[in-house]
């Protein structure tokens, strides 16, 4: 029998969500990242220009919500959305270096190696992953006991790493390029790249919250389900998109013969299947009642963006 779906808050509630919590988020980021001038001043510039030259904030968005939804501490979930966000910049800085999808423009800017070089682009990369598990080893010790700190940091770990995680997703999306895959191989290399550290985002919440392993199981589905949807909307923004609307280059997909949800299924298909998706994902919330708002919502929004 298929579980009721959980109503969730409309476009306009969201958007002043996501609003609301990327002005937290960057002040809390401002709060922890050395300034610009810290010695050796060029990876901490560059590292200040790729976080801070905007993006929607979805994975700490995410986060947030999972805590508010669970009643978890706010200072730590705070920390952990930080987290998330500079790991997602530093995944966003590697994509595109020239060994990668070699892209000029992100988040509206020329990209970090096009401003400072690929040598400190990567640098600069690889300092915002060390400062996001920085972050987490140094959460509020009275809000999370260490076991749970010890979890939150082994599941990002995984999530982010070669085996199955966006490390993983990222080496299959390379090699598969000019070749020919299945739909089960692209979903695979979606889930992994982009998938698994949006499925992080809430179950590292969750684990903070101490929810019982039911929630959090259904919560996971959810959010796999999420991580899904956003990469074949990201997809389908690269075909229908342009650079003034999404602050990246688009049309580069097929150029570079990448494995993607419209070139094996086309446009239509894949919008059918993103939105099945978002209403499948929003269905594992049910258990939560009303207080699935607002991720029900951040779902719709993920499935139905424009940017
Ligand atoms: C873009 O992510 C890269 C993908 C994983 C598809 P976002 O669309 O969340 O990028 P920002 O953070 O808003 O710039
Ligand atoms: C990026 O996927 C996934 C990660 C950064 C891990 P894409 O290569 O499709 O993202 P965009 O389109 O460059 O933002
Ligand atoms: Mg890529
Ligand atoms: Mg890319
Ligand atoms: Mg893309």
């Amino acid at each position: 029998m298929q579980r009721p779906a959980a109503s969730g808050a409309d476009s306009a509630e969201v958007k002043s969500y996501l609003r609301l919590q990327q002005r937290r988020v960057d002040a809390k980021l401002e709060s922890v990242m050395p300034p610009a001038d810290t010695y050796p001043e060029v990876v901490h510039e560059a590292m200040r220009y790729s976080l801070f030259a905007g993006g929607k904030r979805v994975r700490p968005a995410l986060a947030l919500a999972t805590a508010e939804a669970l009643d978890g501490d706010e200072e730590a979930s705070l920390q952990l959305a930080c987290a998330l966000e500079l790991i997602h910049t530093y995944s966003l800085i590697h994509d595109d270096l020239p060994a990668m999808d070699d892209d000029d423009y992100r988040r509206g800017l020329p990209t970090s190696h096009k401003k400072f070089g690929e040598g400190i682009a990567i640098l600069a990369g690889n300092g915002l992953m060390t400062l996001a598990f920085q972050l987490l080893a140094e959460m509020p010790g009275a809000a999370v006991p260490d076991s749970v700190r010890l979890q939150v940091i082994t599941h990002l770990c995984r999530a982010i790493g070669a085996a199955t995680g966006l490390i993983g997703g990222q080496v299959m999306d390379l090699v598969s390029q000019g070749k020919s895959y299945t739909e089960e191989e692209v979903r695979y290399i979606h889930s992994c790249k982009t998938g698994a550290l949006i499925e992080a985002s809430v179950s590292t919440a969750a684990l903070l919250c101490l929810a019982p392993g039911s929630a959090r199981q259904r919560l996971s589905a959810y959010a796999r389900k999420v991580g899904l949807c956003f990469q074949i909307v990201d997809d389908l923004l690269d075909v229908e998109g342009s650079q003034s609307e999404l602050g990246k280059g688009s049309q580069k997909d097929a150029l570079l013969e990448k494995a993607t949800y419209p070139a094996l299924l086309g446009v239509r298909r894949s919008h059918e299947i993103a939105d099945r998706l978002m209403r499948q994902a929003t269905r594992e919330l049910s258990f939560l009642g009303s207080r699935a708002r607002m991720l029900v919502g951040i779902a719709a929004f993920i499935s139905s963006r424009r940017y």
